[in-house]
């Protein structure tokens, strides 16, 4: 069986979102999804997320092709999670190509193509034009 993990905030969750998840889990047999702590996506993005972790934990828990989350505390410690949940493929977004090679001893790694178009940062600014 194969299994695999992704990483990301998944913040007002979107189709870009949900495709690159069912693409992952089309990569293996049991997809485990990092979730970005509130503190960590603080810190990468200088803004607190819409929805707190707990809620967007839930979210994604809750799609067909997801079958565990976690909470990801640091970017640091993808090799730790990586060996905890015995993931054998890594897939991230080609946001992140190249970026994440050297984990390649651990696993295989793979970029994945994303949605064009939509991301949570624009749908935030196209919202907040209604205020
Ligand atoms: N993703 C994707 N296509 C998009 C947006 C995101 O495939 N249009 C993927 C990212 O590459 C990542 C995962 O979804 O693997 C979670 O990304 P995240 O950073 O939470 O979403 P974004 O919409 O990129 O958020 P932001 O605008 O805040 O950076």
């Amino acid at each position: 069986m194969k299994r695999v993990i992704t990483f990301g905030t998944f913040d007002v969750l979107h189709v870009g979102h949900i495709r690159i998840l069912e693409r992952a889990k089309q990569l293996g047999h049991h997809l485990t999804v990092g979730i970005s702590s509130d503190a960590l996506n603080f810190s990468k993005k200088q803004r607190n997320p819409v929805y707190p972790e707990k809620d967007r934990s839930e979210l994604i828990a809750s799609l067909k092709f997801v079958d565990a989350v976690f909470i990801e505390e640091s970017l640091e410690l993808k090799a730790e999670y990586i060996k905890e949940h015995a993931a054998d493929i890594l897939v991230m977004g080609d946001d992140w190509e190249g970026k994440f090679d050297f984990l390649s001893p651990l696993c295989e790694v793979t970029y994945l193509k994303r949605t064009e178009g939509i991301s949570t940062t624009q749908l935030i600014a196209e919202i907040r034009k209604y205020e």
